[in-house]
């Protein structure tokens, strides 16, 4: 007997209750009067001015539809990579297109692999698109190439390597990601995430760029989240063979960049000297932190991105929430990564010089009230 149609409901696909919903770093310090946010990776340095004027201009078009191609990003980012546009593709941030690349990719009963500690949104995407998450282990928090060649199967579609990895702010020399894929099959994507690429000093590291126009199975994803100061526009963009650009194109809606993301986005990607400025300041500061943090008895990944993962310890006054609450109390607001597999762990974005010494300031008084 069938089910009476008042008893019938619709059900999500299989897979999509096993997500667990992304949770964003806090944004809010309830009752404190100044807050300092370090909890997202967002840069202290704002965006450009250029970005900014060219999203204001924007506003007296606001009933009409954007251009569904983002063909003036498009040109913008092919000018200043010197990459034919038709290459690129646009999204609504890069978690966008992420998630777009698995929808064209993995299927029920295909899998998808992402490193231990590796950025959630791979999980989410994959499980998604009906398919089924392959954790690669990672050493010393670190991507591990022979690890991820290992979880290959027959069924495997797709890999996310996050390079540097948020939140550990670990990478992988670009020797080591041209090895990871000449181990995949060809009909194995490889997703080179570099939404901290702009950060990294490491001369033995490349975002992937030579390989995404060269090898027919390599994507990588960049932000304007980030170093562009653009995170509330949601711009990302992806650069890949043809035939992927081609499956994303099908899938992705028709206007999933709003004007203002498609003018800013070309204004901030042109504009070399606010970058340098906000790698300048990253530079600078991202050392001072590690050192101020190290002095005070902690232990920090060594990171080349605009964060850095501080580890505690289980004793009881001294552990990563307890440190986390108090900085909260204190205005500082860091990142838990529970979430990620690191239960020790904070997640501190590199911030404005105020609110990294705000931070430090805030953890010496932790500690040392801990050791009382
Ligand atoms: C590794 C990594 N990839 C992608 C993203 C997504 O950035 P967006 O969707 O803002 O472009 C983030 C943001 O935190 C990230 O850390």
């Amino acid at each position: 007997m069938s089910a009476s149609p008042s008893a019938l409901r619709p059900l999500p696909r299989p897979g999509v209750l096993a997500i667990e919903a992304y949770v964003p770093g806090k944004s809010a310090a309830p009752g404190v009067a100044k807050i300092h946010k370090l909890s997202s990776n967002e840069t202290p340095l704002g965006p450009s001015a250029l970005a900014v004027e060219a999203l204001q201009a924007e506003a007296g078009t606001l009933a009409l539809y954007p251009d569904g191609t983002s063909a003036r990003l498009r040109e913008a980012i092919g000018a200043r990579y010197g990459l034919d546009p038709a290459r690129i593709v646009c999204g609504a941030g890069s978690d966008e297109l992420l998630t777009l690349l698995a929808l064209a990719f993995v299927g029920p009963g295909d899998e998808g692999i992402f490193s231990e500690h590796g950025f959630l949104v791979y999980r989410i995407a994959i499980l998604t698109a009906g398919g089924t998450p392959v954790v690669a282990p990672e050493t010393d928090l670190t991507a591990d190439v022979d690890a991820i060649l290992a979880a290959v199967t027959p069924r495997t579609r797709i890999v996310y390597l996050a390079n540097p990895n948020n939140p550990t702010g670990t990478y992988l020399p670009f020797d080591e990601v041209r090895r990871l894929h000449a181990g995949l099959p060809g009909n194995v994507l490889l997703v080179l995430d570099g939404a901290y690429a702009e950060y990294v000093r490491a001369n033995d590291y490349s975002a992937g760029l030579e390989l995404a126009l060269e090898a027919g199975n390599v994507v990588m994803t960049r932000t304007f989240s980030k170093i562009h100061g653009l995170a509330a526009q949601r711009i990302g963009w992806m650069v890949g063979p043809e035939p992927v650009v081609d499956a994303l194109n099908r899938i992705r809606g028709p206007f999933n960049l709003s004007a203002g993301a498609i003018a800013a986005g070309a204004a901030a990607i042109a504009d070399d000297a606010h970058v340098a400025a906000a790698v300048a300041h990253n530079d600078e500061w991202l050392a001072w932190l590690t050192r101020e943090v190290e002095a005070l008895g902690l232990t920090v990944t060594p990171s080349v991105g605009n964060f850095l993962l501080v580890h505690f310890s289980d004793t009881p006054g001294r552990t990563a929430a307890e440190a986390d609450a108090h900085l909260t109390r204190a205005g500082v607001i860091v990142r838990r990564v529970t979430a990620y597999g690191l239960p020790d762990a904070l997640r501190v974005t590199v911030g404005s010089a105020e609110s990294n010494r705000a931070f430090v300031a805030a953890l010496t008084d932790f500690l040392r009230g801990a050791g009382a």
